[in-house]
């Protein structure tokens, strides 16, 4: 599915993004693949005033390539002596040279760079948008969420049609800025999901958790949240704000503590950022039923994201389990779907990597993972749930 039929606008200069084939491209993390070339499209003006506008052409397409070929090598036997290759991927041989504008500019607080592409990572306030991990087709949901959000990327995928073709940026309230909220029990796939979107729509993402800016940055939460705003912005990034309940919730009328003070101010300084941004935001939280009107009103859609039905949990038991994983032949799917009610998806994840831990414990022909060691590590993550949810311990 291409997203560059029409070429995109520059949000600078309101001018087209120029092709060009001297793009870079990080790979997908794996450590056997390098990437070279990958045409990107990006604006000439902003590239001379030193700022990163630029987009990748057919991102989604070479991400699924490196995707299959990452899972081709790993999947392979290599004899003997023989280690697996390492494959330099080049998507535009004849004109990758020399390496083009596309790289990683950190903003500060404020929205000044700070540096291009250094290890600044832990300094206060410093947001710097990563590569997806994750693709929709690693995303197991049931077909209501699903049709709910390839709904809403939907309005994402046609954005030129349908603000600049059918002219509804006369009547969109909310310009082309497209806000959405997943919600639901943790561990549910509402992370994997906005990283999904992001890989779908070929940009990267920047993920912002409200939790930690508060605890770790006392004082500095709203100075923040605009420097993440200014370097989505920027960077054409999606933003993610992860652990969202606090900001999403009323706002605060009595004000009797600097702590909810402090809520506020970051609340409000979210909406008037929201209101300059013409991105794509997406919050997740945990079941929020006080929703502040300010923020329903700017959202274009609320995503709920239950436990996985047996149906679902067995999918996502098997998309857990990699080719590599040795498996005893007792391992049945649907076995442990049924044995893994209440279990959400991060549980499943969770139990294993227990599960392989226990048959790493082991030598021989038991060191395999056998259906006991899933059932009981998925049983000793729910039993744990359990015990903290009832109060218990
Ligand atoms: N619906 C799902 N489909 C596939 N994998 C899932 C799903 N939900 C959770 N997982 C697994 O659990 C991990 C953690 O889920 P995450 O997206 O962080 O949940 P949340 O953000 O809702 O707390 C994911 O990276 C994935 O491995
Ligand atoms: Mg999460």
């Amino acid at each position: 599915m291409s997203l560059l039929k029409r070429p995109p606008i520059c949000p600078y200069h309101g001018t087209p993004l120029v092709l060009s084939h001297h793009g870079t491209k990080s790979n997908t993390g794996s450590p056997l693949i390098e990437v070279r070339g990958a045409p990107i499209r990006y604006c000439p003006a902003c590239l001379a005033q030193g700022r990163d506008t630029s987009v990748e052409a057919e991102a989604a397409a070479s991400n699924a390539f490196l995707r299959k070929l990452e899972r081709l090598i790993e999947s392979s036997d290599f004899p003997g002596e023989l280690q697996r290759p390492l494959v330099q991927v080049d998507f535009n041989p004849r004109r990758a040279e020399p390496p083009g504008p596309a790289g990683g500019v950190i903003y500060s607080a404020g929205g000044q760079p700070v540096a291009e592409s250094s290890e600044a990572g832990e300094s206060i306030g410093s947001f710097r948008p990563r590569k997806p991990r994750h693709s929709l087709d690693q995303l197991v949901l049931d077909v209501d969420t699903l049709g709910r959000i390839r709904e809403a990327v939907n309005v994402l995928l046609a954005q030129d049609l349908l603000f600049d073709v059918w002219n509804l940026a006369a009547v969109a309230r909310t310009g082309r800025r497209v806000a959405l909220n997943f919600y639901g029990p943790p561990g549910t796939g509402k992370t994997l999901a906005a990283d999904a979107i992001a890989d779908l729509l070929g940009r990267e993402i920047l993920t912002i958790s409200y939790a930690e800016l508060e605890s770790k940055y006392v004082g500095e939460t709203p100075k923040n949240i605009k420097a993440a705003f200014a370097s989505a912005a920027t960077s054409g990034a999606l933003l993610f704000f992860d652990e969202a309940d606090s900001i999403l919730g009323k706002r605060l009328t009595s004000i009797s503590q600097s702590a909810d003070n402090s809520i506020n101010v970051a609340r409000s300084t979210t909406l008037i950022e929201l209101d300059n941004f013409d991105g794509v935001v997406i919050f997740a939280s945990n079941l929020v039923k006080n929703y502040d009107s300010a923020f329903l009103r700017r959202m274009l859609a609320h995503v709920a994201f239950r436990l996985p039905a047996a149906e679902q949990r067995q999918a996502i038991w098997q998309c857990h389990l990699p080719p590599q994983l040795p498996l005893a032949a007792d391992v049945d799917l649907t076995e442990l779907a049924r044995f893994s009610e209440g279990a959400a998806g991060g549980d499943i994840q969770n139990a294993v990597l227990l599960a392989a831990s226990y048959a790493s414990m082991r030598s021989g022909a038991e060191r395999v993972v056998a259906l006991h060691d899933l059932e009981r590590a998925i049983s000793f993550i729910l039993d744990g749930k359990r015990r903290i949810l009832d109060g218990s311990e």
